[in-house]
């Protein structure tokens, strides 16, 4: 039904073999151990959390914590503590003689390892949503990764005569699922302009107006990726505006998917989430990107379009059915400390980027590459061959044909330092992208640097 997902093919193959990883696309992550020393949840996170839960959370929830509530009066101490509703916090007099390291330990220690809520735990779903403008916790489905959410959401909405338009190149689940579904899938493509990384927002209209069907048709699904994995592009808001005025002429739902948001280098540029600002606009986050907990596997659906949600939660039954106790948990923590954790890992961004602009700069004979303007990803491509290649017969071979892929295999065998070739986003075979969110670049591109030194390019 579906290709095999050649990145993720890709990453399965090296991510935990190669020795120098320079084309990640999650930020630095950390230990169990570094994420509750961060703390508890900023106060007013954690309190704005737990009302909107007490006041909206769902007739199950609610349902949960009374019999926890009673399950605890009738079986007194002796009992495990009760499925909560709730992450569990300290006592307020106990509270003011431990850690914030010591109560975030002791209430994850809590935590209770069943089921859990289908659609998210009410705090969670209450803290996702305080990371937008005006959305309420009943706007937020919670899923195992980005991933799981893509799939479902294209499972619930895309059926054989769909339309689906998606910005290209693109993280392949983002067109591949839509295909295997059956639907038409229309490439939007962005285009290297020079200096920059150009998506042609007048060409929508086009699209849309082109492949208009019968007055029954289900609303066509425009799928748009910004900040933009693998380039590193945004477009302006002004652009974003036009896009999302020709959605709401053609009735159009855009699927925004928004995992590197809180990426940019200049903050001026971070555009509103399309959920906040359209009608028929779904959000997509997870927090493996800008928070660098990849392995919480925690992602979510964020929008108005209720009726959307109820269609995909549908769907999750037969998925995950709901996410990792331990994970909602620390996933509530990271959020309630957001500036804390995305700050970091933007400044590590940011450091990279100049880092990776030097040696650009160094190796202009050898590369072109457009800074980004957000996120941890970058497309750089290989130029016209320079005069040398070092002697060694296969680096010539990958220079003259313009070759990122051998050039690829190549240094990773040499050094042990990992690009992606771009050919795994069926795009042209100069290009390949790296990774700006490691803490570990420095030394990659060193090593980089050196070996291409070495081979007097
Ligand atoms: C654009 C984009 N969307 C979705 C995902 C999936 O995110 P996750 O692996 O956290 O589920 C990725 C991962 O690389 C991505 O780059």
């Amino acid at each position: 039904m579906f290709q095999p997902f050649r990145l993720e093919r890709y990453f399965a193959q090296h991510e935990f073999s190669a020795k120098h990883l320079l084309c990640t696309s999650d930020c630095e992550s950390m230990t169990i151990d570094e994420l509750l020393e961060i703390g508890e949840p900023a106060e007013a996170a954690s309190e704005a959390a737990s009302e909107a839960a007490s006041e909206a959370a769902s007739e199950a929830a609610y349902k949960v914590a009374s019999k926890a509530a009673s399950k605890v009066a009738s079986e007194r101490e002796s009992a495990p503590e009760p499925e909560p509703a709730v992450p569990a916090a300290p006592a307020p007099a106990q509270a003011a003689l431990v850690s914030a390291r010591e109560k975030s330990s002791a209430s994850l220690g809590k935590t209770w390892l069943g089921y859990t809520e289908s659609r998210g735990a009410p705090a969670l779903r209450a803290a996702i949503a305080a990371l937008y403008r005006n959305l309420d916790m009943e706007d937020v489905l919670v899923h195992s990764g980005a991933e799981e959410a893509i799939l479902n959401t294209f499972l619930a909405m895309v059926g054989k005569d769909a339309l689906v338009i998606v910005n290209t190149p693109c993280y392949q689940s983002l067109m591949e699922i839509p295909a295997g579904l059956g639907a038409k899938v229309i490439p939007w493509q962005i285009r290297c302009e020079g200096e920059a990384w150009r998506l042609d927002t007048d060409a929508l209209d086009g699209l849309l107006a082109s492949a208009r069907r019968g007055p029954d048709s289900p609303a066509p699904l425009v799928v748009l990726n910004m900040p933009h994995n693998p380039t590193g592009a945004l477009i302006s808001a002004e652009e974003f505006d036009s896009i999302i005025q020709v959605c709401r002429r053609h009735g159009a739902i855009l699927f925004m998917d928004e995992v590197y948001r809180l990426l940019e280098y200049d903050e001026k540029d971070r555009l509103p989430a399309v959920c906040e600002v359209y009608e028929n606009g779904i959000s997509l986050s997870v927090l493996s990107k800008a928070w660098g907990l990849a392995g919480l596997r925690i992602g979510w659906l964020a929008t108005r379009r209720r009726d959307i949600l109820d269609k995909v939660a549908a769907i999750k039954d037969y998925n995950s059915i709901c996410a990792s106790a331990p994970s909602e948990q620390l996933a509530l923590l990271a959020i309630g400390n957001t500036e804390k954790i995305v700050g970091r890992n933007r400044a590590i961004c940011a450091e990279n980027r100049a880092l990776f602009s030097q040696f650009f700069k160094a190796h202009e004979e050898l590369f072109s590459w457009i800074p980004p303007i957000a996120g941890s990803v970058a497309f750089p491509s290989l130029k016209a061959a320079p005069k040398k290649a070092g002697g060694l017969s296969d680096l010539s071979a990958a220079l003259a044909g313009h070759d990122a892929e051998l050039f690829s295999r190549i240094l990773l065998a040499e050094t042990g330092v990992l690009l992606l070739p771009g050919v795994h986003y069926a795009f042209d075979k100069a290009f390949f992208r790296i990774g700006l969110g490691r803490r570990s670049v420095p030394v990659s591109l060193a090593i980089f640097d050196a070996w291409l030194r070495g081979r007097g390019l």
